[in-house]
């Protein structure tokens, strides 16, 4: 195999697009992002990184809490308009007619449309560069019985996407093994 060399700043693969809730009441703005992944399992810690120039940012700043809100296929629309409209001059709840709905324990409203919502609180931030990684301690998950097989996700179920040079891609349900089929 003849490999070239890429920029260190390409995407990696998968990248979620997910659409996070920030800030509460009135305030309270979606945005979407594709720098977001679970980093600790115990406790169970999320990081998303967010630029200082977006509206959002200065919500997560001052309530220390957001939303997770998943997509599937159904919601992707959704997903690109939070990604390339800023709270600063629309309403993305009323535009695209979604519901706020009350978390258990943080005081983020999740889309009630959205199939599955974490609610995380931060408790670290750090300063990259270009972004800032807010790790988000989840502290609630909720999701429709429907997505959910033996206490876990259900991959037959979830029609999601990933994010890839700016492109949506559908996750194909095929399961092709399970974790530790390699032994067999
Ligand atoms: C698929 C996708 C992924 C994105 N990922 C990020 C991200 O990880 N971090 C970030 O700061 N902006 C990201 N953006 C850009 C913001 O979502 C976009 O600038 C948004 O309009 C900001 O909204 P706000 O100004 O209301 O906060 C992404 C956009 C799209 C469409």
């Amino acid at each position: 195999m003849n490999k070239i060399s890429l920029s260190p700043k390409i995407a990696t693969f998968p990248m979620p697009a997910s659409v996070i809730s920030v800030g509460t009441g009135e305030e309270a703005n979606l945005i979407t992002l594709a720098y977001v992944g679970k980093v600790c399992l115990n406790p169970p810690i999320i990081a998303i990184s967010i630029q200082p120039k977006r509206h959002s940012y200065q919500l997560i700043e001052e309530h220390g809490e957001f939303v997770i809100n998943y997509p599937t296929i159904e919601q992707l629309r959704e997903t690109d308009y939070c990604g390339t409209r800023s709270g600063r001059d629309v309403n993305k709840w009323n535009e695209l007619n979604l519901t706020k709905e009350e978390a258990s324990i943080v005081k983020v409203p999740m889309i009630k449309e959205f199939p599955w919502n974490m609610e995380c609180k931060v408790i670290k931030r750090i300063e990259l560069g270009s972004h800032i990684c807010y790790f988000g301690e989840a502290v609630a998950v909720h999701t429709d019985p429907y997505y959910i097989k033996n206490g876990n996700l259900d991959p037959e179920k979830i029609n999601s996407f990933a994010y890839l040079s700016g492109f949506y891609i559908e996750l194909k349900k095929d399961i092709l093994g399970t974790h530790g089929f390699s032994f067999e």
